[in-house]
């Protein structure tokens, strides 16, 4: 829980409860900063599954989020006249946190009587460097990465994306859990394999960057996963069932295996290589200077530092959110809420939208 400032209004009131984090912010619409901010965060309530498992997030949601909202409302001494609307995620994610985290924010704002509005999960990340400072102005590239999502986007304005690129399979951070979980690493395996990745060496094992020089700006990660899998079926002497028999369970690499540091990194490397590579290209085709980095994965310390030196040979600068706001938050729902303000409406029917493309949307200023 962070009280950041004294509020003023206008201020609206963010909910996040797409998937395994509860969020809630309060965003200051008048000076654009987040007045305070509470996570309940589900890792653990997870990782015994080695994933999320989505009853269990419903439930810790209708848990949490109440207290949250309470913990932020009671530091900020908060009284409802300061508030413009209540945001919260509308979609895409798991329709029941989805559900909960509606709900939530619609008996809210009835009760205050303020109006309520409906934000994408994915706006939410891909605003959410306008957060840091230096913040960069539209127009820019953006790379969205997360769980669930592999993009590369022109950003014109709110609401005004193009889709340069796209994942034809797998995602990256799902890249990264998949290849964690195949390295014998718990939920969510993508910063755990960086971790383990920091000791190991990125070029010990030829692991495949599909796409790379396909001339367009899409990924596919879901070769990588198989080429693990591969590397450590080999590693641990465990054959391929032969044709027709039943596979057995895939192996993982055991905790104290002198090559999983090297597979680690290598790892990372190949995937951090393909974002790197379509990004810079997305700055070439498009002539933009600046890129934005969003999503999980952003959180990514290696592609950090090699987009930033990437970026820089073109020219170009690299902006990302503050490292709290790469994964799901409330301050990022607010925050969209806060810049669609004049969508927000006194309707309180629970409409939640578990698949949503980002194409979908429109600028405010067309609504
Ligand atoms: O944006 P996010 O919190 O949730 C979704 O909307 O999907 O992203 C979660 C993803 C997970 O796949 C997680 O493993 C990955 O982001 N992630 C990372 C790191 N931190 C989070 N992947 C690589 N390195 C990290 N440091
Ligand atoms: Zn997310």
């Amino acid at each position: 829980m962070t009280n950041l400032s004294t509020p003023s209004p206008p201020l609206v009131l963010g909910i996040e409860s797409s998937c395994d984090e509860t969020g809630v912010a309060l965003f200051d619409a008048g000076t654009g900063k987040v007045v305070a901010e509470a996570l309940h965060s589900q890792i653990a309530r997870h990782a015994p599954y080695g994933g999320v498992v989505p009853e269990l997030a419903s439930r810790d949601h209708i848990t949490y989020g109440l207290r949250l909202v309470d913990d932020v409302l009671r530091t900020t001494g908060f009284s409802s006249g300061l508030l413009k609307a209540v945001a919260y995620t509308q979609g895409p994610g798991l329709a029941g946190a989805l559900l909960v985290g509606a709900q939530l924010a619609a008996s809210l704002a009835y009760a205050w009587g303020k109006p309520l509005i409906g934000v994408h999960h994915m706006e939410g990340h891909l605003l959410s460097p306008l957060l840091a400072d230096p913040a960069p102005t539209f127009p820019f590239v953006a790379l969205l990465v997360s769980g669930g999502h592999t993009q590369l986007m022109r950003v014109d304005g709110v609401g005004r994306y193009d889709m340069l690129g796209d994942t034809i399979d797998d995602a990256a951070g799902e890249a990264f859990d998949k290849s964690a979980k195949l390295l014998g690493l718990a939920y969510p395996g993508g910063p755990l394999l960086a971790k383990l990745a920091e000791g190991g060496d990125p070029k010990a094992f030829a692991i495949p960057r599909p796409l790379l020089h396909s001339g367009d700006l899409n990924f596919s990660f879901a070769g990588l996963k198989t080429a693990v899998a591969n590397e450590v079926r080999r590693l641990t002497g465990t054959q391929l069932p032969a044709r027709g028999a039943v596979a057995s369970a895939q192996p993982t690499l055991p905790e104290d295996h002198p090559r999983r540091a090297d597979l680690a990194a290598s790892v990372q490397a190949a995937i951090v290589d393909s974002l790197v590579t379509k990004s810079l290209n997305a700055l070439k085709q498009t002539g933009l200077k600046s890129i934005v980095v969003a999503g999980g994965v952003g959180a990514n310390a290696h592609l950090r530092s090699a987009l930033t030196a990437g970026a820089a040979t073109l020219g170009a600068t690299v902006f990302y959110p503050p490292i709290a706001l790469c994964t799901d938050n409330g301050a990022m729902i607010a925050h969209v809420g806060a810049l669609r303000l004049r969508e927000a409406k006194k309707d309180y029917s629970i409409n939640v939208r578990p698949r949503w493309a980002l194409s979908e949307l429109r600028s405010p200023l067309e609504l």
